[in-house]
């Protein structure tokens, strides 16, 4: 637990560096790109694309500055919208930059204390830092049991692949194995689960559908 505690004030000073210099855009939550960041969506999206027009909640855990309300509304999806984030810099900059919409709420904190349909990731299980990488497994573990416990319907989230070209792998970013983590998707949460590994960026998507 204490060491918990380092890993997430240090992921906490990271981001809250990176919003603090770059504010509301790709940058300031560690991106490469407005498209890349959106393609990810695209992904996570298809959780509940099956919805419609129908009324669900969502979690957005590690919202950042909230880009992916944004995106849901602009593809029409009129669910309730939660944003969590352990950043207190990106709350108040989610607060400024979309605080005050319909049905939306940001939250600061990293304890899921309710339960909502779907629960969505982007981003949150890639930069370790100096946290070794069997620790960060067990880290990501603790977390994706907690979007099993507190989703109806599912949950969703990404990871930087372990089939990187290796000349452009970085010590203090942790790449995880797709077959692993789907595997033990499958075992531990539901027999509905997806990998998504084609869409053109270093990173894989696990959709749980219960
Ligand atoms: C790479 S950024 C992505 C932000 C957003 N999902 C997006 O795509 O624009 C990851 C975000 O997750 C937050 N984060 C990291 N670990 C977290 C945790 N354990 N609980 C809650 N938020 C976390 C960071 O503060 C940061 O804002």
């Amino acid at each position: 637990m204490g060491e918990d505690k380092e890993l997430l004030r240090q992921t906490e000073r990271f981001f809250k560096e990176k919003v603090e210099s770059f504010g509301a855009t790709f940058q300031g939550v560690g991106w490469n790109s407005t498209e890349a960041q959106r393609i990810r969506y695209d992904q996570l999206t298809k959780l509940f694309s099956q919805e419609g027009e129908r009324a669900f909640s969502v979690c957005d855990y590690g919202c950042g500055y909230g880009y992916y309300l944004q995106y849901l509304r602009e593809r029409g999806y009129r669910c309730s919208y939660t944003g969590m984030d352990l950043s207190e810099s990106m709350i108040a900059c989610a607060n400024e930059t979309y605080g005050g919409r319909e049905d939306a709420v940001f939250v600061q904190g990293t304890k899921l204390e309710q339960t909502y349909d779907y629960i969505v990731e982007s981003g949150i299980f890639n930069v370790r830092q100096s946290v070794e990488a069997d620790v960060w497994t067990d880290y990501m573990m603790e977390i994706i049991e907690t979007f099993h416990m507190h989703s109806k319907k599912g949950f969703a989230f990404n990871c930087l692949t372990g089939y990187s070209d290796a000349e452009h792998m970085r010590e203090d970013l942790y790449y995880a194995d797709p077959l692993f983590w789907f595997d033990y998707a499958k075992r531990h949460f539901s027999q509905n689960v997806a990998l998504l590994h084609d869409y053109g960026l270093y990173d894989f998507t696990i959709i749980v559908r219960k």
